[in-house]
């Protein structure tokens, strides 16, 4: 079989079908998500935009797996995500999936190293194994000599990156993030996307990211924009940014 003809038959990584989310019961009820159809093959740099409500962090949490849809169907690599168990469901997600958020959600008083650590505390990982894997997922994010500072002693742009090592510390299979630049000036933001865009492209991890900002979208490959808790739009990017750079540095030449 070819390769065109396997990526046509294959179940995609992620398969969200006529997903709603109702918050609030009755007369209250809010829909935050009118039916949401989505496919995400493995390996793909996503990038959803929308305006303020129109569902992008529902849609994360759902996929996420940190909240559960209304109605619809969401499949990972074909399993029915809403046929598992709540443990089951944790386990997926502590399996395959990474979160980073706007805020970095570090806990303040806790090294960089045992930050990134947490997650494989959670998962029963000896100390040694946990602390080899925090290290090299610091050493990825470019955070090396960084192990023993708490986050108060990093600036925004490095704590953000101890977020992203934890949530690849794991090794998932999708990298969930909602406004991971959100906090940060452009020089910052440009990092952060630079760094999401190599743990896309050599790690082979999936990304999703929510962003307002068309620079941070211009990283990803595809740009989904959600309106009113719907798809407005699904459209490639034919020119990611990091694509656009000269192929090799050359000394001495390059703009400043
Ligand atoms: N827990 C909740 N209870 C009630 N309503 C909620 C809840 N979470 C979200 N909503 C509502 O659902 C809608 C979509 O919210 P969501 O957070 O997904 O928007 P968003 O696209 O991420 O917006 P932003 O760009 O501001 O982050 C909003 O109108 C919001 O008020
Ligand atoms: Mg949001």
């Amino acid at each position: 079989m070819t390769e065109a003809a396997a990526a046509a038959t294959a179940e995609p990584l992620i398969r969200l079908s006529g997903i709603t989310k109702a918050f609030g019961t009755g007369q209250a009820a809010f829909l935050a998500l009118k039916g949401v159809d989505l496919e995400i093959q493995a390996g793909e740099f996503i990038a959803v935009m929308g305006p303020s409500g129109s569902g992008k962090s529902t849609v994360m949490n759902v996929l996420g797996c940190l909240d559960v849809p209304t109605d619809g169907s969401y499949r990972f690599r074909g399993i029915e995500v809403q046929q598992l168990s709540r443990d089951q469901r944790a386990r997926l997600r502590r399996r395959h999936l990474g979160f980073v958020f706007q805020g970095f959600n570090l806990l303040a008083r806790t090294s960089a190293q045992e930050n990134v650590e947490l997650p494989l505390l959670y998962r029963g990982e000896s100390a040694a194994d946990r602390h080899r894997a925090a290290q090299a997922a610091l050493a990825q994010v470019g955070l090396t000599g960084w192990e023993h500072h708490t986050p108060a002693e990093l600036s925004g742009g490095q704590q953000q990156r101890v977020a992203i090592a934890r949530a690849i510390v794991t090794q998932p299979t999708v990298l969930l993030a909602d406004e991971p630049t959100g906090n940060l000036d452009s020089a910052r933001s440009n990092e952060i996307m630079e760094l999401l865009w190599a743990l896309n492209a050599d790690h082979g991890i999936t990304v999703l990211m929510v962003t307002h900002e068309p620079d941070m979208a211009a990283y990803a490959r595809r740009v989904v924009h959600f309106r009113d808790g719907r798809i407005e739009r699904d459209e490639r990017n034919p020119h990611p940014t990091a694509l656009q750079r000269p192929p090799a540095p050359a000394a001495g030449t390059g703009a400043a």
